[in-house]
């Protein structure tokens, strides 16, 4: 396999992974909408996608993860990949706050209003950040192209 191969099959993984956190927050979503299903089925969804959005940075931090490709490939890409570690940080906050408002009594029209607006807020902050990765990753796929095949 070529490394083009290599990498083109990482940036299908991430891209399937970026799909599924996508699908996800979006069924969330649609339950904040619709006003729909007792609040504690809710908040086991968002305890399950906050545990598959650690899950996916835990695999782009950890050795032989994105950041450490991407560092490998060229070490130019230092600065991009220690905003993107800094901004799991803040999306990691961002969803713990989102797990605790949902625990919070009494669930009520304003209980719902806030939630659905916060979730919309977090969902903005992870398109964002995966724009942010995804550009990243077109960077080290396009440096490629031409080099090798
Ligand atoms: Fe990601």
């Amino acid at each position: 396999m070529t490394k083009t191969n290599q990498l083109h099959e990482f940036v299908e993984v991430m891209h399937h992974q970026h799909v599924h956190l996508h699908t996800s927050m979006c069924s969330i979503l649609r339950m904040l909408t619709e006003r729909r299903g007792p609040p504690g089925h809710l908040a086991d969804r968002m305890l399950l996608f906050a545990q598959q959005v650690e899950e996916h940075f835990r695999g782009e931090e950890e050795p032989g993860g994105f950041f450490q490709q991407a560092l490998s490939r060229d070490p130019r890409f230092a600065h991009r990949v220690n905003q993107l570690r800094t901004g799991h940080q803040g999306l990691r906050s961002e969803v713990g706050r989102l797990i605790e408002m949902a625990h919070v009594e009494p669930r009520d029209a304003a209980w719902w209003d806030r939630l659905e607006k916060e979730c919309h807020r977090f969902s903005s902050d992870l398109s964002r950040h995966e724009f942010e990765e995804t550009a990243l990753i077109q960077e080290m796929y396009s440096d490629d192209i031409g080099v090798e095949d």
